[in-house]
């Protein structure tokens, strides 16, 4: 395994035989070098900056019904909320002053949020902060949308892949959404000009080592410019209550091959990371992640964001919580750079 270990180092990529290899069989010392490297990486590039991003949950409503997430149409029993323009405006200059340089718009997909309403808040939020980055994560909409959101001034969108693997995309979806349907959202928003998010769950029920793999052979063909990825968490109220959580040690091993793979990509240490583990947050840092997203959410409204259960949204996740971060990450040597941090 070492050798595996020490040629994706060396030539920063390896076979698909040879990625399954190290998800499969990884011994601790293995993992403890790669992790390493994948640090080494990313201070290479980024010195011992960790970026933060304000993360604002525009709203929980969602037409979709994927069976893993708490807010799937399906499940009567999620609270519904949608924050207004005004309630979004509030948010951002809240995290302006607390020294954000992105900002995060992220939501159920709401058919309300359509282009009429969005492209006059994004226009807003362009015009009053300028120099901050809008990021968006709403989800599916045509190419046309996506273009006019980005031309009404937001330069950074995440849709997780979810699953390279069609079988498994189909079996964590309902029928009405489709691969073919995912990807070609992906492709519009890296042909417009996005700087694009991919990323998928660790450990979500069905996915096979396999699988994985396919996840990674996908991000090697469309590069995004940032990857998301953090382990599966059961909800209560979702087909998928009695599965176990993803696990940790293989979400570690995956975040360092990522980064060493992709040595410029922006990868946050995800709230789910964070939620499985009370050093979750750090152990992804010291597998090679440089982001870190805060939620900025108004307080009422952010435990019904429920994607899964249990999810971290005081402390250091939450942007009040910004000293408490700043200090968990000097604790290993690491400082908050706010600066809007775009892909290089
Ligand atoms: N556990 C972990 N991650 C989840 N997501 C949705 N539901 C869950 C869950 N139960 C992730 C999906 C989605 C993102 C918003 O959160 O990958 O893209």
């Amino acid at each position: 395994m070492y050798e595996l270990a020490e040629r994706l180092v060396r030539e920063g990529r390896l076979s698909a035989p040879e990625y399954l290899a190290l998800l499969t069989r990884c011994d601790d010392s293995t993992l403890a070098f790669l992790r390493n490297e994948a640090v080494r990486t990313a201070q290479e590039r980024f010195g011992c900056a960790i970026f933060v991003r304000g993360l604002i949950e525009i709203g929980s409503i969602c037409r979709n019904d994927c069976l893993y997430c708490g807010l799937r149409r399906s499940n009567r029993r999620a609270e519904r909320y949608r924050l207004t323009s005004q309630q979004i405006l509030s948010a951002c200059e809240a995290g302006y002053e607390a020294g954000f340089r992105t900002f995060v718009l992220q939501g159920g997909e709401d058919p309300w949020w359509n282009d009429e309403r969005l492209v006059p808040l994004i226009e807003e939020i362009h015009r009053r902060w300028p120099e901050a980055a809008l990021t968006l994560s709403l989800g599916e909409r045509e190419e046309a949308s996506y273009r006019r959101l980005f031309e009404a001034g937001a330069a950074r969108y995440l849709l997780r892949h979810e699953a390279a693997d069609c079988a498994l995309y189909e079996k964590l979806h309902p029928a009405e959404m489709s691969h073919a349907g995912r990807l070609n959202c992906i492709e519009s928003l890296k042909r417009i000009g996005y700087q694009t998010g991919m990323g998928m769950m660790v450990g979500a029920p069905g996915q096979s080592p396999e699988a994985l793999v396919e996840d990674i052979l996908l991000m090697e063909r469309i590069v995004p410019e940032m990857i998301g990825i953090g382990p599966f968490l059961p909800h209560h109220d979702t087909p998928y209550a009695g599965e176990p959580a993803g696990d940790l040690r293989l979400t570690l091993l995956l975040l360092a091959i990522l980064r060493l793979r992709f040595p410029r990509a922006l990868i946050p240490a995800t709230t789910a990371l964070a939620t499985l583990h009370p050093r979750g947050r750090i152990e992804g840092i010291l597998s090679g992640a440089n982001v870190v997203m805060p939620n900025l959410s108004p307080e009422q409204v952010r435990r019904k964001y429920a994607i899964y259960d249990g999810k971290a949204s005081t402390g250091a996740e939450a942007a009040e919580g910004l000293r408490l971060l700043a200090r968990e990450l000097e604790t290993i040597g690491y400082r908050i750079n706010f600066s809007r941090g775009d892909y290089q």
